[in-house]
């Protein structure tokens, strides 16, 4: 019988910078829906990808004077090795500038038109750059972007636009006849109460004031508006208008999209009536997911407070990283991201909790019974508990992944593991090792742990593929039989006879304090290397020497003298100093990563090079408005940049 089919996507990342912890947060919670399903037995496809046109890259990509493709190959190579780390099993990346989709936006925006769905007109509007959104007056918040907070530009231009106010009844109606269609259900009411019964305006869909992106075929001074561009991304991965649409065919529409609640709107809205006009089905589902929070806001580069995962999974670990992510924030709400409670999860859950179980039932097996245990064995009373709770465990995690609940998941997981220890004192193997007549009581306490770390392992592996690995090794379970979904549907499909084969502690215990200085360390040093600007060491060594700039461009740099009049350091940090620069009139705070070079007192009375007209950023937290200048050579020896004699402050630098 061919196998159901499965179509799971992400949003396609926005590649105006590299990605963070909280854009990995989407695509971690996708792929385990996606490895949960292949395990279960569907057909899955699994899309992931970048949008990667727009005014924004545009921008980008001029001011570090590359083209935007040049720009967005960097950052795609970036975000491969990324979903690398991460264990992510896409089955196909998309990005909005391969041919393929470029064809099938053509394709479907001349569609539409032909079919009377877009006209002409001139649109003065309210445009928000940074978001690539159009707003009306009404949906502004003080006057400024609803999502973002940032200011947003008046803007007329000859555009196209589609008559999305057309399909208005008919979203409202999808929805409220389709309960499953937004997930979790609080977000239908938003899109139904905030959006559509307001009323929605006819959408922009075509832009002349810019080059970067997909030119309407019949039109060509006009590019495709990139919500249009990006979100058509769905269908045109799968072959869609093209020679080859078997794809298309097959896994269209999709099961589920996989979205943060920002952009829930455009795939409930505007990707429905774009796929009305087209006569295609709707998705089945849209989760709209919350966000990793930190410090109170939404992780984003411009406030300095992104988590890059890199330093995580490096540190701890891909399945850790992983773990926390699915177990600390119920997936739908928003949840606050902090190092202290990553390291508290891996801590409890993995080295107490999971890594303990393991490390027990092995080193005991081979302790006791030489490493292999023998086929005679008997049960006592306390078998029927856990061979209950483990089947029970089975079930209720079919029910919570089915709803994408991957924290109750999670946690159901751990009642079953955190039994198996309790198990452990229950039944006192030390003690019944020490009579020899208890010899097959005693193994099969051992046969009870071995197999329900089998059905854990099962269990945990779309969350979590390595660490299943290890236990496997460790249990030597080889038959590959006995690592499916089906196999743990009964207690004791393990043979009787478990050999294991001692390994490496899974989840090392973490030294809280210690760990954490470590961590905030790192965490800063990879953000102050972003906040430089440096797009990966080897690119910028690359273009470093070769790359010519005009006087234009440095002129961009404002840079004066500033004197250091007060200079302390930043608490719980060994790296930071914070201090008041007079640059004439105004004194800025600047947090400077320098306290290894120079102490506050040495700073004071310096007639340092400030850059003023640099984003201010949070640094642990604390505002900086601008950078000191500073030399380093390969030695490890940093030098601030001064001016050679008095000057008066304030002076530019030129
Ligand atoms: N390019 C659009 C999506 C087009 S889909 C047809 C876009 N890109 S994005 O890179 O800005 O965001 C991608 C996803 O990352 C969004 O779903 C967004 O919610 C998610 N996240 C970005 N920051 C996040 C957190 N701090 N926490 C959780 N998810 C976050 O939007």
């Amino acid at each position: 019988m061919a196998k159901e089919k499965f179509y799971i996507t992400t949003p396609i990342y926005y590649p105006s910078d590299k990605l963070h912890i909280g854009h990995s947060y989407c695509t971690v919670a996708t792929d385990t829906m996606a490895r949960y399903k292949r395990m279960r037995g569907f057909d899955v496809k699994f899309l992931t990808g970048t949008d990667e046109h727009g005014q924004k890259i545009e921008r980008i990509a001029k001011e570090k004077g590359v083209s935007p493709k040049e720009y967005v190959d960097g950052i795609v190579r970036w975000v491969k090795e990324l979903w690398k780390t991460l264990d992510i099993s896409y089955d196909y990346y998309i990005r909005t500038t391969d041919e393929k989709h470029i064809k099938a936006v053509q394709a479907i925006f001349k569609k539409l038109y032909e079919n009377g769905d877009i006209y002409k007109s001139s649109y003065e509007g309210l445009y928000c750059t940074p978001c690539e959104t159009f707003y009306t007056e009404r949906q502004l918040v003080d006057g400024k972007c609803p999502d973002c907070g940032r200011e947003v530009e008046k803007l007329k231009e000859e555009s196209y636009f589609f008559k999305l106010s057309k399909y208005q009844d008919r979203i409202i109606k999808h929805i409220e006849e389709n309960p499953e269609f937004i997930q979790p259900p609080t977000r239908k009411n938003e899109m139904i109460n905030n959006f559509l019964k307001p009323g929605l305006e006819d959408l922009c869909i075509s832009r002349t004031s810019f080059k970067w992106g997909i030119p309407v075929d019949f039109d060509p001074g006009h590019v495709v508006y990139v919500w249009v561009d990006a979100l058509s991304n769905y269908i045109s991965a799968l072959g869609y208008a093209s020679d080859d649409d078997s794809d298309f065919k097959k896994y269209w529409p999709a099961d589920v999209h996989v979205v943060g609640k920002e952009i829930v709107r455009f795939h409930t809205i505007i990707w429905p009536a774009m796929l009305m006009a087209l006569d295609l089905p709707l998705p089945k589902k849209v989760f709209g997911h919350g966000w990793l929070i930190i410090d109170g806001g939404k992780m984003s580069k411009s406030k300095g407070n992104v988590v890059d995962p890199k330093v995580l999974t490096d540190k701890y670990g891909v399945d850790s990283v992983r773990y926390f992510l699915l177990r600390e924030i119920a997936f739908g709400q928003d949840g606050n991201f902090t190092n202290e409670a990553l390291i508290n999860r891996i801590n409890a859950d993995l080295a107490n909790d999971l890594g303990n179980l393991l490390s027990r039932t092995v080193g005991m097996i081979d302790k006791y019974f030489g490493g292999v245990l023998p086929k005679e064995q008997t049960g006592n009373d306390f078998d029927a508990e856990i061979v209950k709770t483990a089947l029970n465990t089975v079930v209720k995690v079919e029910e919570y992944m089915e709803k994408m609940l991957f924290s109750d998941a999670f946690s159901e997981i751990w009642v079953l593991v955190r039994r198996c220890n309790k198990y452990i004192d229950e039944t006192t193997p030390w003690i019944v090792a020490k009579d020899e007549t208890r010899k097959a009581e005693l193994a099969g306490i051992m046969y009870t742990l071995s197999e329900a770390l089998r059905i854990i392992a099962v269990l945990i592996s779309p969350g979590m593929p390595n660490t299943p690995k290890e236990i496997y090794k460790q249990l030597c379970v080889e038959d590959d039989s006995l690592k499916t979904w089906d196999s743990i549907k009964d207690f004791g499909a393990m043979p009787k006879e478990v050999r294991i084969e001692k390994g490496s502690v899974v989840f090392p215990r973490i030294d809280v304090k210690k760990e954490l200085e470590e961590l905030e360390a790192a965490m800063e040093k990879a953000q102050s290397e972003s906040i430089a600007n440096k797009s990966g060491k080897d690119d910028k060594k690359k273009t470093e020497d070769t790359e010519i700039i005009t006087i234009d461009d440095f002129s961009k740099i404002k840079l004066r003298v500033g004197k250091v009049i007060k200079c302390e350091k930043v608490e719980k940090s060994d790296k930071l100093l914070k201090s008041q620069i007079d640059i004439g009139g105004e004194v800025r705070q600047i947090v400077s990563g320098i306290a290894s070079y120079y102490s506050p007192e040495e700073m004071v009375g310096k007639n340092v090079v400030v850059v003023v007209n640099l984003k201010p950023v949070k640094l642990r937290g604390v505002l900086s408005e601008g950078m000191i200048l500073a030399a380093s050579d390969d030695s490890g020896s940093l030098k601030a940049v001064t001016v050679d004699g008095d000057i008066k402050s304030g002076s530019e630098v030129r």
